[in-house]
C-alpha cells in the first residue's frame, strides 16, 4: 500500500490521503467477489432489483454530499456534480428493471425444445477515468449487477473519493460484501491487475484511445470480454441555413462544458462559408460569457483542468494556433485554462486534429454538404457530433453519413441513460446505457431438451 495525496484542482489543496492498493490487495478484492458471484448469481431476480432500488436511494439522499465531493476532487461545477450523482441514481434504478425481464428466447425445433438464457459472465472489471468519475462508473456498475455478475471498479489515482462513496452507500444499501467493491489504485499496477487475473471475466475500460488499444491486446490473452469507451474528436457542423443564433450559443457549452474534458466535446466547428463571418460575430460574445471561475459558485460555467500536467499540455494547444477568441479564467493557485476559440489553418493542424480535452476549440469553414461530412470523417475517432440545419432532408443524410455513435441535430445532446452510448472506429468497442446494456454483461446459453 502507498499513501497518496488527493488534491484539489481549484486549489491545489489536498483534500484527502488514500491508500493506494498493490497488487495483493487487488487479487484479495477479485477473489472475494469471485466469491460473492456465486450467491449473487444465485439471488432471487426480485431481490436483487429491490437491493439496486435501495442503492438508488442511498445515492438520492448521498445527492449533495456526493456531488459536494466531486467538486472538491475533480472541479467540476456544482451544478453538473448534481447531475452526475443524479446519473447514478438513475443508472441503478433502470437498471432495477432489468432482473426480472432478462427473458431469453424459446425457439422452434423439432424433437423438443430450444430455450436461451442470460448468463452473467463472473467478475466484471471497471477502469474508469478522471474526467467523469460518478457517470462513467455507473454505467457498467448497474447493468453488470443487475446481470448478476460482481463488480471491482479502479477508479483514476487523480480522482477515487466519490467511487470511494459509492461503494460504501452500497454496502449501507444492503448490497452482500463483495458484490461491489472499489480498488484505488494505478493504472499500471490495479489497472494491469485487471487484464491479467483469471477470475476477471470482462474488463470496461473508459479513458484515453492509447491505454484502450493496450488493455484490448493484454485482454485477448484470455479473451476477456471487453467494452472500450475512448477518445473523440467530435464535430458541431452548422450549415447556412440553420438557426444561427441558437447554433452559436450552444457551441460554448457544446465545448467548454467540463471544461472540454469530455470525449464527446464538440472540438471542431464546421462552419459553411457563406455564414462564418455572421456565425464568428455571434459566437464571441457566448464565449466571453461562458464563466470559467469557482466550481462550487451556482452561476459558473466551467471549473479547472484536472491537474498541472493536463493543463500544461492544454496551454501547448493553445500557444501552437491562431486565436479567433479568449475568454477569462482565474489566476494563481488552481489549474485553470481560459475557454478558446482557434481558427484552423486547415485540417491538419494539431489542435484540429488531436484530442485536446481541454477548453479549446477548433473552427473550419467548409462549402457545401460533401465537405462537410468528409471533414467530419477525416478522423480515427467516431463518438459523438452535432449538426445544425433547419432542413430535414440535409438532417437525415448528414446524420446517416457521419460516421459518429452519438449525434444530436440542432442541440448538442448525447447521454441519456436510457438511450445507446458508444463509439464508431477508434472510438470504441460495444455500447453502453440503453434498453441493451445489461445484455453487454451476458452471455447467451443456448439449451435443447431432447422430447
Ligand atoms: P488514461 O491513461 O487512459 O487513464 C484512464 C484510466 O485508465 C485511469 O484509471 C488510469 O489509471 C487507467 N490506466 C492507465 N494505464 C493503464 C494500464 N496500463 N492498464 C490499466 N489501466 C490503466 O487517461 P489519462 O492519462 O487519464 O488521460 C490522457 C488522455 O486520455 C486525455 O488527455 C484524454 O485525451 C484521454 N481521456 C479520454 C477519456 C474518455 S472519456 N474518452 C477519459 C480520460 C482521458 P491511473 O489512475 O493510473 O491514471
Amino acid at each position: 500500500m502507498t499513501r497518496h495525496d488527493v488534491l484539489n484542482p481549484a486549489t491545489e489543496e489536498v483534500v484527502k490521503t488514500i491508500e493506494l492498493a498493490d497488487e495483493r490487495a487487488a487479487d484479495e478484492a477479485i477473489a472475494r467477489a469471485q466469491k460473492a458471484f456465486e450467491t449473487w448469481r444465485n439471488t432471487d431476480p426480485s431481490d436483487r432489483a429491490r437491493l439496486l432500488r435501495r442503492f438508488a436511494d442511498r445515492l438520492d439522499a448521498a445527492n449533495e454530499e456526493l456531488a459536494r465531493l466531486e467538486v472538491a476532487n475533480a472541479g467540476h461545477t456544482i451544478g453538473n456534480a448534481r447531475w452526475e450523482a443524479g446519473n447514478v441514481r438513475d443508472l441503478m434504478e433502470y437498471s432495477a428493471g432489468a432482473p426480472e425481464r432478462l427473458t431469453g428466447d424459446q425457439i422452434p425445433v423439432p424433437g423438443g425444445m430450444n430455450v436461451t438464457f442470460h448468463e452473467p459472465i463472473g467478475v466484471v472489471g471497471v477502469i474508469v477515468p478522471w474526467n467523469f468519475p460518478m457517470p462513467i462508473l455507473g454505467w457498467a456498475l448497474g447493468p453488470a449487477l443487475a446481470a448478476g455478475n460482481t463488480v471491482v471498479a479502479k477508479p483514476a489515482e487523480l480522482t477515487p473519493l466519490t467511487a470511494m462513496r459509492i461503494a460504501e452507500l452500497a454496502l449501507e444499501a444492503g448490497l452482500p460484501e463483495g458484490v461491489f467493491q472499489v480498488v484505488p489504485g494505478s493504472g499500471a499496477v490495479v489497472g494491469e491487475r485487471f487484464t491479467s487475473h483469471p477470475a476477471v471475466r470482462k474488463v470496461v475500460f473508459t479513458g484515453s484511445t492509447a491505454v484502450g488499444k493496450h488493455i484490448m491486446a493484454r485482454c485477448s490473452d484470455q479473451l476477456k470480454r471487453v467494452t472500450l469507451e475512448l477518445g473523440g474528436k467530435n464535430a458541431n457542423i452548422v450549415f447556412a441555413d440553420a438557426d444561427l443564433d441558437a447554433a452559436a450559443a450552444a457551441a460554448p457549452g457544446g465545448a467548454f462544458d467540463n471544461a472540454g474534458q469530455d470525449c464527446c466535446a464538440r472540438s471542431r466547428i464546421l462552419v459553411q462559408r457563406s455564414v462564418l463571418d455572421e456565425f464568428l460575430e455571434k459566437l464571441e460574445p457566448a464565449v466571453r460569457g461562458f464563466a470559467c471561475g469557482d466550481p462550487s459558485d451556482e452561476s459558473t460555467g466551467m471549473g479547472p483542468l484536472i491537474s498541472a500536467s493536463h493543463r500544461d499540455k492544454v496551454q501547448e494547444y493553445i500557444e501552437g494556433g491562431d486565436v479567433l477568441v479568449r475568454g477569462t479564467a482565474p489566476e494563481g493557485k488552481g489549474y485553470w485554462a481560459a475557454p478558446t476559440v482557434l481558427m484552423s489553418r486547415g485540417p491538419e493542424d494539431r489542435a484540429f486534429a488531436e484530442e485536446v480535452f481541454g477548453p479549446v476549440v477548433s473552427v473550419l469553414p467548409f462549402e457545401d454538404e460533401a465537405e462537410a461530412v468528409r471533414i467530419a470523417n477525416d478522423t480515427d475517432y467516431g463518438l459523438s457530433g452535432s449538426i445544425w440545419t433547419r432542413d430535414v432532408g440535409r438532417a437525415i443524410r448528414v446524420s446517416r453519413g457521419v460516421e459518429s455513435g452519438n449525434l444530436s441535430v440542432n442541440s448538442h445532446s448525447s447521454v441519456r441513460y436510457w438511450t445507446p452510448f458508444g463509439g464508431f472506429k477508434q472510438s470504441g468497442l460495444g455500447r453502453e446505457l440503453g434498453p441493451d446494456a445489461v445484455k453487454a454483461f451476458t452471455e447467451t446459453k443456448n439449451v435443447f431438451f431432447a422430447s
